[in-house]
């Protein structure tokens, strides 16, 4: 049985995406000619935060936007999928997070100016404390300061809610931090620089390693991804992560969340953008491994 009426609690970052896509990638000092150019909604902590509630979870996102038409047009869209964006600011005089994306060889290359994601401080916690310390689970990423996710992870702890963190864009991460976190998700590349700044910490039974068409594993075990046409797989580590911490929230043991996650980051790729492909749960569960 599932718990219902659960809980996630969101705090991360909220960004437009400029994706272009391009056959040939500059080298340094060199122009090239790109494909197409198109602007799509993203910031890992908006993109999990439409992953879980395209899954049906009540979902809480705590952020920072700036006050111009980007961020007027995220907050529109966060607001059309449901989410909850009491806990979301909107900074004058300051850019909302802006993600530049370079789509190319099947993958992505991303740089992102943070802006009002920077703005996502402990003051801003405590003044949506209750949206923490009232939800089932939280899930955090790194583009919004690390004292952020260091705050709200001793709130956690002493309050007994999980705590996934998505170690994305990777930064070290300290012996308390790791101590207090639940759940760890990085993908393969951020998975090899948190063991070697962890070597002597015991973490693995926290760490569910993400790694593409490879799957995910987690205590030693992989768990397939499906095979399916990738179209964008900008979001797709995002689609786990929301989906994740909705199925965690709803009380689903890990050796069947895992797999539901895998499921939705593997529809999420189908189509082009962070968020467009993200599945609903009728789409997860009707999803047909065999199939695909
Ligand atoms: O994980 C993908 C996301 O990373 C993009 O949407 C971009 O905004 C960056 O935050």
């Amino acid at each position: 049985m599932t718990k219902q009426d659960t809980t996630v609690c969101i705090i991360g970052s909220i960004n437009m995406d400029m994706t272009i896509t391009t056959k040939q990638l500059p080298a340094k000092g060199e122009t090239v000619i790109g494909g197409e150019f198109i602007t799509y909604p993203g910031g890992k902590g908006a993109n999990q935060a439409v992953a879980a509630a395209r899954l049906g979870s009540a979902v809480k996102l705590i952020g920072a936007v700036g006050d111009d038409v980007f961020g007027t047009s995220l907050l529109n869209g966060l607001q059309g999928e449901g989410i909850n964006l009491d806990g979301v600011r909107v900074k004058a005089g300051c850019s909302t997070g802006v993600a530049n994306i370079i789509l190319s060889e099947h993958d992505n290359r991303i740089i992102v100016a943070p802006g009002a994601n920077t703005y996502v401080t402990p003051k801003l916690i405590d003044q949506n404390i209750e949206a923490i310390t009232t939800s089932d689970v939280i899930l955090m990423q790194l583009e919004i300061p690390i004292e952020t996710v260091e705050y709200v992870t001793n709130i956690a702890v002493k309050e007994k809610i999980p705590v996934i963190l998505n170690p994305a864009p990777y930064q070290k991460l300290s012996a308390n931090l790791l101590n207090n976190l639940t759940y760890i998700t990085p993908n393969a590349l951020e998975a090899r620089e948190l063991k070697l700044d962890t070597d002597c910490l015991e973490i693995d039974d926290k760490l569910i390693v993400t790694k593409g068409s490879e799957g995910v594993e987690y205590k030693g075990r992989c768990y397939p991804a499906s095979v399916v046409e990738v179209k964008d797989t900008t979001g797709a580590g995002d689609t786990f992560n929301g989906a994740l911490a909705a199925f965690i929230s709803k009380g689903i043991p890990l050796s069947e969340a895992i797999p539901k996650a895998n499921i939705a980051a593997a529809i999420s790729v189908t189509k082009e953008g962070a968020q467009t492909g993200m599945p609903s749960l009728a789409e997860v569960l009707n999803f047909n491994t065999e199939v695909h």
